[in-house]
């Protein structure tokens, strides 16, 4: 920390896509409570560096503030993290901020997640309910089946689990462990089940399930706790019976 009222943030920054990158450090006032993304904000309103050079805000995603959208993960001190719930007063100090690494960067601390979403088409990761008509109500689900699908649900797609999976890089096709745990999701769901198969298929080809190294980062970084390990285990059984039963019936 520089002094006892400030804290010191050090931050890579990239103004293109491609272009250069640097370092920038900025000082903002110590508030009890004060997350990243406020310490982001204050540097926002006032966007000089510690040595007092005048520059820009620092461009970063965030929406719901409260670890639900996803969409401000950085890496924090090396170590990925929703920037929301980071407080400053939990963080060693000076606090470092970069880009997540795996994914290719907008702007500053802003990166193109268009992989995973493109990566969740690929297995249908939804229930196919839209209609011009209704639908009826949807077959009943037991309690619980309700609690085991609900771990699951709580994924906020914010790509924590694909920063620290050593498989998961610009020279892989791998889809990852989120898009592991929402085909576990989708598959067990009653009505879901109906593309189970096409969602197995997408998992056999280039970057599916196999290219897994099962080196069980994902299951230890996540935000939400999801049991990711477990719906890999559950998806690699299921693609196996669905290779097994594609067989027999040749
Ligand atoms: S702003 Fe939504 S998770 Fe942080």
């Amino acid at each position: 920390m520089a002094d006892s009222k400030t804290v010191e943030i050090r931050i890579k920054r990239q103004l293109t896509p491609d272009g250069p990158s640097r370092r920038e450090t900025f000082r903002v006032p110590l508030r009890p409570g004060l997350n990243i993304i406020g310490a982001l904000m204050m540097i926002a309103e006032n966007p000089v560096t510690a040595e007092g050079r005048q520059t820009v805000p620092v461009s970063y995603d965030a929406n719901c503030l409260e670890e639900v959208c996803g969409s401000c993960a950085m890496v924090i001190n090396g170590k990925v993290h929703m920037a929301c719930s980071a407080l400053i007063e939990r963080l060693d100090q000076p606090i470092r901020l970069e880009p997540m690494s795996r994914f290719p960067v907008v702007r500053d601390l802003q990166v193109d997640r268009s992989r995973l979403f493109r990566d969740l088409q690929r297995v249908k990761a939804w229930i196919p309910i839209d209609g011009t008509y209704d639908l009826g109500p949807g077959p009943r689900m037991s309690q619980r089946e309700q609690e085991a699908a609900y771990h699951f649900a709580r994924c906020i797609s914010c790509g924590s689990c694909l920063e620290v999976c050593p498989q998961y890089n610009d020279q892989t096709q791998f889809v990852g462990a989120a898009v592991l745990g929402q085909v576990r999701l989708f598959n067990s769901h009653p009505t879901g089940q109906m593309n189970a198969p096409e969602r197995l298929e997408a998992l056999l080809g280039p970057g599916g399930i196999h290219e897994c190294g099962y080196a069980q980062n994902c299951v230890e970084i996540c935000p939400k706790d999801i049991p990711l390990t477990q719906a890999i285990s559950e998806v690699g059984g299921q693609v196996m019976r669905h290779v097994l039963l594609g067989f027999l019936r040749k």
